[in-house]
């Protein structure tokens, strides 16, 4: 009895032990790299980070800063940008197209007042994907966000899937009711 429990025991310590360096060996669960069909291309970091520098640099400098020749350059001709956080702010129907085009990019982004400054927390890709997580350093709060970029074969931004705090966003462009001390969550 004591001997037959003692070797279960033991049994159980070494599957335990045998997890821990299976998820040691493991790294945090990422998207799996993947070909891109046809198995034309694959992004490598350094086009990675010149699209979402590209990318920042639209956020940052718009209204007479904003460069339309960058937009031209990183957009794609078929563009889209899906966002609910977007047409909340917008007022335009959850669900609908953002910016069904890359002109309507230009003129709506381009529009905005600059983001102050924005910065990357979370960056990975695979060969034609890419997520972003992000924060600009607005204030009273900051904004933060998540995008993910479909790129075609020219290295272009086709789709984007953002959503971001627009709670926070209208309390920085001076709605006070939008507060989080309007609390949801107890
Ligand atoms: C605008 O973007 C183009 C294309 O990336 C670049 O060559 C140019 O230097 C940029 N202009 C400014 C003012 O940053």
């Amino acid at each position: 009895m004591h001997s037959s429990s003692s070797s279960s025991f033991f049994s159980i310590l070494l599957l335990l032990l045998a997890l821990a360096s299976m998820s040691l060996a493991t790294p945090a669960a990422r998207p799996p790299i993947r070909n891109y069909p046809g198995g034309k291309f694959c992004l490598t970091d350094s086009d990675v980070q010149t699209i979402v520098s590209g990318f920042i640099d639209m956020l940052e400098n718009t209204q007479d800063d904003f460069n339309v020749t960058l937009a031209q350059t990183l957009l794609a001709d078929d563009f889209s940008d899906y966002s609910d956080s977007i047409n909340y702010l917008k007022r335009t129907p959850l669900g609908a197209v953002s910016f069904a085009t890359r002109q309507d990019f230009i003129d709506g982004q381009g529009a905005q007042p600059p983001f102050p400054s924005v910065r990357t927390l979370t960056l990975f890709h695979t060969c034609d994907s890419i997520a972003w997580r992000w924060q600009g350093d607005y204030a009273p709060l900051w904004i933060r966000g998540i995008n993910i970029f479909l790129v075609n074969d020219q290295k272009q931004i086709q789709t984007v899937f953002v959503e971001l705090n627009s709670g926070a966003f209208l309390k920085d462009v001076g709605k006070p009711e939008c507060d989080a001390s309007i609390a949801y969550y107890n």
